[in-house]
């Protein structure tokens, strides 16, 4: 395909703004950093998803909104490249919401997996209240892919079912009304290996075994201080297990020069863990500076955050005009 082409074909995703990004977030976008150099790229803040869980406590979604755009900006997502805006400024997005709930059947939306979970934890008291929009989250989702007329979503494994009813919804869409207007989205995983949190579990907010992206140096030094090391070893001349360590798997995904004198040297008790980690630490204050740098630099302009967001939004509200008068056109509405 030519670049040309590939320059009008449209990626898109978002994310919930649920508060400061961690290091397991930075992978995600990188890969969006790379698309936005190749695609018509569509990066948002998914401040209505956010409210379908938090819809009794939306103070912080303001304060998480401006954090996000930072992170974003930080991490390198490039305004010139990219339409980076928040999902409730686009105005045409409620429109297509609400015509979708018209075709979309309810069973459909019954049978999605965190649905379903929602259901059971509900049945077992977990949950006080159902809603609406809960189980409407796959079609708003879709009605976020759609309105940009997305061929590629690049998303994460759990969000796999949500664009799966896209597509499906995309096809009932245009058999009903015998228009091809939308195209059927691509889910695009991304190939990098995900860095797994301090405790070597998935790194989570909820588990606290992150690193906040762009951290200081003082609070990474402490971040790594706490990981777990092979329980093997309790003092220095033991001989270590590294592929067992934590410690040892942040050294391949960050150190790449020195990752493998450590795992010799660990393995003979040549190297202390407290040592082991110092040069982790260090090379992770290293591959935060920039970021840290572009965040920084961003913070102290919240006019040019605002204008960047709001430039997102007149490009993305464009777009999606655009795709309204096709949808309007098909429905005879
Ligand atoms: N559901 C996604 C998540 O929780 C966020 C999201 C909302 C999204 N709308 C989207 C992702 C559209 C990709 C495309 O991570
Ligand atoms: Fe892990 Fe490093 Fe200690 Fe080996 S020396 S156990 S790799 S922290």
């Amino acid at each position: 395909m030519s670049n040309e082409n590939q320059a009008t074909k449209a990626v898109l995703s978002g994310m919930r703004p649920t508060g400061r990004l961690h290091l397991g977030h930075y992978s995600v976008l990188e890969n969006w950093a790379v698309l936005q150099k190749e695609y018509d790229a569509y990066f948002f803040i998914a401040d209505y998803h956010a409210l379908t869980t938090a819809f009794d406590n939306p103070s912080f979604i303001r304060q998480n909104i401006h954090d996000m755009a930072l992170d974003w900006l930080a991490a390198g997502l490039n305004p010139e490249c990219s339409s980076i805006f928040v999902q409730s400024q686009v105005k045409e997005l409620p429109d297509l919401h609400i015509l979708f709930s018209m075709i979309t059947p309810l069973s459909w939306l019954e049978r999605v997996p965190t649905f379903k979970d929602q259901v059971s934890q509900f049945s077992k008291g977990g949950k006080d209240i159902m809603t609406y929009g809960f189980l409407g989250y796959p079609q708003l989702m879709a009605a976020d892919i759609l309105l940009y007329r997305a061929f590629g979503v690049p998303v994460g494994e759990d969000q796999i079912p949500h664009v799966e009813f896209c597509r499906e919804l995309a096809r009932r869409f245009n058999y009903l009304y015998q228009k091809q207007v939308f195209l059927e989205p691509q889910a695009l995983m991304s190939k990098i290996k995900q860095l797994p949190g301090l405790d070597g579990r998935k790194m989570s907010k909820s588990y606290g075994n992150y690193i906040t992206l762009g951290a200081e140096r003082k609070e990474i030094e402490q971040r790594v201080r706490q990981m777990v090391t092979d329980p093997a070893r309790i003092r220095k001349d033991d001989l270590g297990h590294p592929e067992v360590c934590t410690v040892y798997t942040y050294h391949k995904f960050y150190n790449n020069d020195e990752h493998e004198q450590i795992k010799c040297d660990c393995e003979k008790g040549c190297i202390g863990c407290v040592a082991c980690k110092k040069r982790l630490a260090a090379r992770l204050d290293e591959y935060m500076t920039p970021i840290r740098e572009r965040r920084a630099y961003f913070a102290e302009k919240p006019q040019l955050v605002k204008d960047i967001l709001h430039e997102g939004k007149q490009r993305a509200s464009q777009k999606a005009a655009e795709t309204m008068a096709m949808v309007h056109d098909a429905m005879g509405i």
